[in-house]
């Protein structure tokens, strides 16, 4: 065996392994580059999700000839003037990213110096492939083109041009949230899909994530321990079926780090439901001591001297919003007394018949709120059902008799052993999804069709998932097509829905679309997919119900199997007995 030096060329292609994993890789480190280079403005152009082409185009210092050759060699960067890498500030500092990227594909290079002459320099594959003057504005431009053409093993993890592209638009949003300041766009297969100014943080990233956040979002600004959190985080009642619009920053770094993931998803813990995630935007800064960002080639990832003080900080910063502004989103009831509130409907034969129902405030979910984006509770209004008068006998259902609603979101209803009260969109989500399940089995749902076509605008990615599940959802009973690039047209939605939000359902399903993927068995899909859109059918928490469609709703619930738990695994009633409501008030 002997041992041998690499050719710097196949050192590159080892490197690019790392650093260009596919297109958005490729997208992420142009983009640094010329914010690197102080760019006011950068335009990136796409075709194909990034696989034909990737261009890269900004107004900032540009290069001389002589530093355009010696910035495609590897190691070589000018952003270590003093060797020390805590102190970086630059996006960049390895010197990889241009002479990886030009060993597995076409690299064109053109740049400008301010008063100086234009120069074009061509790598192909590694090899030089001829330099020349060239005419361009102040700035730099970088064209690649075929990435990975000629690298078969890395275009086979290739995924389509569609997925390469949401990744690449997924990499332009984060560094476009980081630099506010800088002005973007994003052309893809020539149509224009970002174009953001110059402006604040919060501007930024309502324009590119949600307009919606500006009325659904909540100004993070805290320090602790020298430690910095900075951002945006969207109401409880504002979430999502994914986790994807999260975005988080560590000293403007973009990063996709564990341990800030946790915290977030920690800090929402007893606010939504596990399947349910905030749209947050956060910037944690930290001295340059503190943390380690050079533990991953791609940057991503960063090393903290002490976890748990950032974790604290997210965790305790964004806990302290949300519970001042609990009066915005949901308010939680405490329930005071851990006395037995029973929720049995549902128990097998077997399990232990003492069981009892895990309080709201314990299972750590706020019942009937999450994936509720309208539900505003109001303890304070007048009970707008009126009581029903105790004084018959109690005929006896399971469920008990209406006797009233509260908070125009809980039913309360008098049973032959005890008081029953009833989470009203919990119970009616799980009514609506068995009513789905019983129709699809015996064929298709019954659709009913909209009076008006309705066009619902969502992201492309968005669009082609729902596309690309037109045939399912249309055994669901929705019926669309698609409508244009970043819109779908909406013909008809299932009958057991009756009247509903049908941009919120369609961005339900888009996001619970996305999540699965495909791998689970169509039969399964259509179960998820139910579930999601059950839930926009369902009587929302906020509507104030009559008693006779109180009792319709109790009486359909005794009837239904797994009407207990609602869709989310929270239960959908509990009820106190007479013995415990005698507890309580020391009677026994
Ligand atoms: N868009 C650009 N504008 C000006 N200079 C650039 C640009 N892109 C790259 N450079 C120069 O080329 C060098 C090498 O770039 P790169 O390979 O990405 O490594 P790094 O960014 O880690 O330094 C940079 O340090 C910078 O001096
Ligand atoms: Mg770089």
């Amino acid at each position: 065996m002997s041992i041998r030096r690499l050719p710097s060329e196949l050192v590159n292609r080892i490197a690019a392994g790392e650093v260009v994993e596919r297109p958005a890789s490729a997208v992420k480190e142009l983009v640094e580059n010329a914010l690197d280079a102080g760019a006011s403005a950068i335009a990136v152009r796409l075709s194909a999700g990034g696989l034909d082409l990737i261009e890269v185009t900004d107004d900032g210092s540009g290069m001389s000839p002589a530093e355009m050759r010696l910035a495609l060699e590897r190691h070589a960067t000018s952003k270590l003037p003093d060797d020390r890498i805590e102190a970086v500030s630059s996006f960049g500092f390895r010197g990889e990213a241009l002479p990886s990227i030009a060993s597995v594909a076409r690299l064109t290079l053109e740049s400008r110096v301010r008063g100086e002459e234009g120069w074009r320099l061509v790598v192909d594959h590694g090899q030089a492939a001829g330099e020349e003057p060239a005419s361009l504005p102040t700035g730099t431009r970088v064209r690649v083109e075929g990435l990975f053409d000629k690298v078969p093993a890395r275009r086979k993890f290739l995924r389509s041009p569609r997925a390469e592209y949401a990744a690449c638009l997924d990499a332009v949003r984060r560094l476009a949230m980081a630099r506010s300041d800088v002005a973007f766009t994003l052309d893809h297969d020539g149509r224009k899909v970002v174009n953001v100014q110059a402006s604040d943080t919060p501007g930024r990233v309502a324009a590119l994530l949600d307009r919606e956040l500006d009325r659904h979002g909540l100004g993070i600004d805290c320090t602790r321990d020298g430690l910095r959190l900075a951002g945006v985080t969207s109401l409880p009642t504002f979430n999502r079926g994914m986790a994807d619009h999260q975005y988080l920053f560590v000293n403007n770094r973009p990063v996709k780090d564990r341990l800030l993931v946790g915290a977030l998803r920690a800090a929402y813990r007893d606010l939504l439901a596990r399947d349910r995630h905030p749209v947050a935007a956060l910037f944690v800064e930290v001295p340059g001591d503190e943390v380690d960002i050079n533990v991953h080639p791609a940057k991503t990832e960063v090393r903290f001297r002490d976890p748990a003080a950032v974790r604290g900080l997210i965790v305790g910063g964004l806990r302290a919003a949300l519970d001042e502004a609990g009066h915005r989103s949901a308010a939680r009831e405490q329930f005071a007394a851990a006395v037995n509130w029973q929720s049995d409907l549902d128990r097998r034969p077997g399990e232990n018949p003492g069981h009892v129902a895990p309080l709201p405030a314990e299972t750590g979910m706020a019942p009937a709120f999450a994936g509720v984006t309208e539900a505003k509770l109001d303890f304070g209004r007048t009970p707008a059902a009126r009581a029903e008068p105790a004084v018959a006998p109690v005929p006896s259902f399971p469920l008990g008799v209406a006797r009233g609603q509260v908070a125009a979101t809980y039913i309360v209803a008098e049973a032959e052993d005890g008081l029953v009260i009833v989470d009203q969109h919990a119970a009616h989500e799980r009514l609506v999804l068995e009513r789905m399940r019983r129709a699809s089995s015996g064929g298709t749902v019954a659709r009913q069709a909209l009076l008006m076509p309705e066009v619902v605008e969502l992201d492309e990615p968005d669009c082609d998932r729902l596309e690309a599940a037109v045939g399912e959802l249309g055994e669901l009973g929705l019926e669309m097509e698609r409508f244009g690039p970043s819109a779908m047209l909406v013909r008809a939605t299932p009958a057991p829905l009756g009247k509903t939000d049908v941009r919120a359902l369609l961005t339900d399903l888009a996001a619970e679309l996305a999540e699965l993927g495909t791998a689970l068995s169509l039969r399964d899909r259509l179960d998820h997919v139910a579930a999601t859109i059950a839930c926009h059918g369902s009587v929302r928490a906020g509507r104030v119900l009559s008693v006779a469609e109180m009792n319709g709703l109790l009486r359909e619930m005794e009837v239904t199997p797994h009407s207990g738990q609602c869709n989310h695994g929270r239960p959908t009633w509990v009820k106190l007995a007479h013995a415990d409501i005698e507890k309580l008030f020391g009677r026994r």
